[in-house]
């Protein structure tokens, strides 16, 4: 098994290697490499787009390992004045000893990790959002154990970067996922093909798509990019969502999810958002542990 060079989208990485990724994450919220393994490294953070769990997981945790961590906007580099992917690509990894890239079109991130000769992390795209799926299995883990192929998960909403995201986790690692989307709001089609079908179904009724799941979750119905398209996706999505009859429809010990940041009373209830069920802080400091290993993971 060759050793994965960057994270860029769940499924890039084997179902061996994303286990040992969930292991290791757990080892280190346990307490494990207080010895600043990274002592001396530099991360280099580019946002093309806000953020607060990613960009502060990630300057807390290369800190927390002995490293340093360091924030690149686009308007305060040359990139904001067309500097090329690939000359900042070849460049930065002549400095430091892996990029985290949050942007807008994935084939950026592709591109940049195709001429960085230093491991990539994609902190978003509109494709996908890696990361954050994998500190929502390590909540999932914590809460019903290990065997997370026997799981049911039910998305609620818009097809976006989480939905697709979800998807490469299911093809991975095994579970029943139901997605419930209103048309038009589908998943990515090439990612939604590659899932297993006997373990991925997309549905159109969010009660029904509810039935019997162990981890209802959701996201924002317009995503970062998307704001203009608020109030037409707001009457789309007006049924999607997840309020407490729906969470009944759910299995007796169901938890909720979002990656946050969260509308509540749009997508969201906030007696399910801010009640108990909900793990949505746990699933937040998760990000913290998960970017310390997939750092712990590419740095050699
Ligand atoms: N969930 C998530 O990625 O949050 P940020 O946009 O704050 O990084
Ligand atoms: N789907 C959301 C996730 C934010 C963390 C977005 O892309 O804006």
């Amino acid at each position: 098994m060759t050793e994965p060079r960057h994270f860029i989208e769940i499924a890039d990485w084997t179902s061996g290697q994303l286990q040992r990724l969930l292991d290791l994450a757990g080892r280190v919220r346990d307490g494990a490499f207080a010895d600043r393994p990274l002592e001396g490294r530099t991360v280099a953070m580019i946002f093309q787009k806000p953020s607060t769990r990613t960009r502060v997981s990630t300057e807390v945790g290369v800190a927390q390992l002995g490293g340093h961590a360091l924030m690149i906007s686009e308007l305060d580099s040359q990139m904001g004045r067309g500097e090329s992917v690939s000359d900042t690509a070849r460049v930065l990894s002549r400095y430091v000893d892996a990029i985290l890239i949050r942007t807008f079109g994935h084939e950026r991130v592709v591109e940049f990790a195709r001429h960085a000769t230093v491991p990539v992390v994609n902190g978003l795209t509109d494709l996908v959002h890696p990361c954050q799926v994998m500190a929502d299995l390590m909540t999932i883990v914590q809460e019903f154990g290990p065997d997370l192929s026997r799981m049911r998960v039910v998305w609620i909403g818009d097809g976006n970067n989480m939905a697709n995201s979800w998807l490469n986790a299911a093809r991975r690692f095994g579970f029943a996922l139901r997605l419930a989307c209103p048309p038009g709001y589908e998943p990515d089609p090439r990612i939604l093909d590659r899932a297993p079908a006997s373990r991925v179904e997309l549905a159109r009724d969010p009660e029904r798509a509810a039935e019997g799941a162990h981890v209802v979750t959701t996201d924002v119905w317009a995503s970062m990019g998307a704001e203009g398209e608020r109030k037409e996706r707001a009457e789309a999505f007006a049924r999607y969502q997840v309020d407490e009859p729906l969470m009944a429809r759910a299995h007796p010990e169901a938890i909720f999810l979002h990656c946050l940041p969260a509308h509540r009373g749009e997508e969201v209830a906030p007696e399910v958002i801010d009640g108990p069920r909900s793990r949505i802080f746990r699933e937040a400091e998760n990000r913290l542990h998960i970017i310390k290993a997939i750092l712990l993971e590419l740095i050699r």
